[in-house]
């Protein structure tokens, strides 16, 4: 890069450029986003177009969608005072960041997880601080609480990706009240345990609860997240939100989705218990390390090339997520928990995988 363009970006920057990249070859069995592999149905999808026909696509939405936020406060089972909505969570997480963290200031991020955490941290130029999982990828309570006494802010995804792990609420809510970090949970995998800390929330000061409805409300594609805070903390995060930040279409389709919830939400039991024949189909590999999970995902690890293995899948039509560039999963593969007949398929491409790659 020539120091003309150089001069005008933030120091940690142009090292940052391309950093975030994903590698997506067309393949029939799609397992590498741990997204619902159910789409909506067609009267539901047809719901939404009709809303949106009646709304006028020519003036902005409100400026506050007081109504629509009321409505997903009580999905929630918030109040709208703790409630903020975004395009996908990861907007949200945007938002939170640019309040809170800064040059000179730490964030613990306990690695492995979700990428885009650091990628935004080091976007800020705030001081990373990756301590938290044990040995076996499980939340260290006592490492936590050292990391945080010093920190600005902590985020958590429970349960993680790609571990699939969970932070205990009891440990949770010890860490919370005595700590002076800012505690962003980011529970995108909710459903799939069940276990939340919304609670909390109406009266920790230091604690904002992340949902999104990309997983197991099959909405990746309407991009559309919330974030439960504090009632006095919920306004300053507000102020580094854009505007309109929520189109018309998304609200539409979120209102859609939010009154059909009980059987949009009809295939996540399908999905733990696929998760369990998964998991046990894996053990049964001879040298195949599993995680226990509480997602729609699993983590193996084996003693063979990941990128090979994940090479050899997607010869076979099965595309997997090779997270073996994340620290510390040097031999990780993260699958994604589909439809019964995909996760045969999974199966079989990795039985074949592990047939040609020694
Ligand atoms: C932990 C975690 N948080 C957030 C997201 C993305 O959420 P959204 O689609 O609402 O931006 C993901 C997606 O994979 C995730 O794994």
């Amino acid at each position: 890069m020539t120091d003309t363009t150089l001069r005008y970006f933030k120091q940690q920057l142009p090292g940052l450029a391309g950093r975030y990249k994903l590698d997506v070859p067309d393949c029939p069995v799609k397992l590498n986003q741990n997204e619902n592999a159910w789409d909506w149905p067609a009267h539901l999808k047809q719901q939404v177009f009709e809303r949106v026909r009646d709304v006028p696509w020519n003036r902005y939405p409100p400026f506050v969608p007081a109504e629509f936020v009321a409505r997903v406060a009580r999905h929630l089972g918030a109040d709208p005072a703790q409630v903020l909505v975004g395009n996908g969570s990861n907007e949200l997480l945007y938002a939170i960041f640019v309040s809170t963290l800064e040059r000179g200031r730490k964030v613990v991020i306990p690695q492995p997880t979700f990428t885009v955490y650091k990628l935004l941290a080091d976007l800020l130029g705030a001081e990373v601080v990756t301590d938290g999982l044990d040995d076996e990828m499980q939340y260290d309570a006592a490492a936590l609480e050292r990391a945080s006494q010093d920190a600005a802010v902590v985020v958590l995804a429970t349960p993680n990706n790609p571990t699939g792990s969970v932070i205990n609420p009891t440990d949770l809510e010890h860490l919370v009240f005595n700590s002076p970090a800012l505690w962003v949970i980011d529970e995108a995998y909710f459903e799939f345990h069940g276990e939340s800390a919304l609670e909390l929330a109406a009266n920790a000061r230091n604690l904002v609860v992340l949902r999104t409805f990309s997983k197991a409300l099959s909405a990746a594609g309407l991009r559309f997240g919330a974030m439960v805070a504090h009632p006095e903390a919920a306004p300053v995060f507000s102020a580094a939100k854009l505007p309109y930040n929520v189109n018309i279409f998304t609200m539409a389709a979120i209102e859609v989705a939010m009154e059909n919830a009980v059987s949009m939400k009809a295939r996540v039991e399908e999905i733990k218990r696929e998760r369990e024949r998964v998991a046990r189909h894996l053990r049964d590999f001879k040298g195949i390390k599993v995680y226990p999970s509480r997602a729609n995902f699993l983590l193996f690890e084996t003693g063979r090339d990941p990128r090979e293995l994940w090479k050899a899948m997607v010869s076979r039509g099965v595309l997997v997520r090779d997270v073996s560039g994340y620290p510390r999963l040097g031999k990780a593969l993260r699958v994604s928990i589909g439809r019964p007949e995909e996760n045969d398929a999974f199966i079989k491409a990795l039985e074949y995988a592990m047939t040609i790659v020694p």
